[in-house]
């Protein structure tokens, strides 16, 4: 009879051992990235930026900063594969798009969501954001910051940046500025230099 329990206990704890690897290997975190070409990402563009957000990062080691964006866009321009994000004057992360010459776009899975809204709704001027999303950074080669808990991560180099000229827009768009009181956006296009997944 003791031998029979010893047995049933040795395989439960085999078993929660198991258990406890595949739930480490399923966490996103500790998956290994993979470095894949601009023409191999599989997401619709309009399904990640529009629908899924994303988040834009700038600036380094220390000093940097994150922030929700649902507006963007991703192509060709001279020849170069690119990603476009558009940044207004408002936010915090303008001046890390301003001073530095990279920066990241990242996309997370669906159960994130939660913490792109927070980093959306929230200034880095105000809040450790990386700390109160609870992400966990990492630097690229290039020392620009990505996040463990992301499935994609695009790193970007500034090829151009400049404000809209609100002379050049609809008039319901300047109106719509007018309104909002938000400072007219920046667009800033980079040249994509790494794409990696998980
Ligand atoms: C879903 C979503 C999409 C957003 N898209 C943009 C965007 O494309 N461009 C922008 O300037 N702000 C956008 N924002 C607003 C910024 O993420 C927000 O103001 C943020 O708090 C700025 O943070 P920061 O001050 O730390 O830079 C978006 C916010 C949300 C929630």
């Amino acid at each position: 009879m003791k031998r029979t329990i010893g047995i049933i206990l040795t395989a439960i704890a085999i078993m929660g051992c198991g258990n406890n690897k595949t739930q480490r290997a399923e966490s996103i975190q500790d998956r290994p990235w993979q470095e894949i070409a601009p023409t191999e990402i599989e997401l619709n563009p309009i399904q990640m930026i529009d629908k899924d957000w994303l988040e834009v990062s700038a600036g380094k080691k220390g000093n940097m900063n994150l922030m929700t964006i649902s507006w963007g866009t991703i192509g060709e321009l001279w020849g170069r594969p690119v990603f476009t994000v558009f940044v207004s004057t408002n936010r915090y992360t303008h001046k890390f798009m301003e001073g530095n010459d990279y920066f990241t776009v990242t996309h997370f899975p669906e159960s994130m969501r939660d913490k792109l809204s927070y980093l959306g709704r929230v200034s880095g001027r105000d809040e450790d954001k990386v700390a109160g999303a609870g992400l966990t950074v990492e630097f690229t080669e290039l020392g620009n910051p990505i996040y463990a808990e992301a499935d994609l991560a695009i790193e970007c180099k500034k090829i151009y940046g400049q404000q809209f000229d609100p002379s050049l827009m609809p008039q319901e768009q300047r109106d719509w500025y007018d309104r909002s009181g938000l400072g007219v956006h920046y667009m800033y296009i980079g040249e994509i230099v790494h794409v990696w997944k998980k």
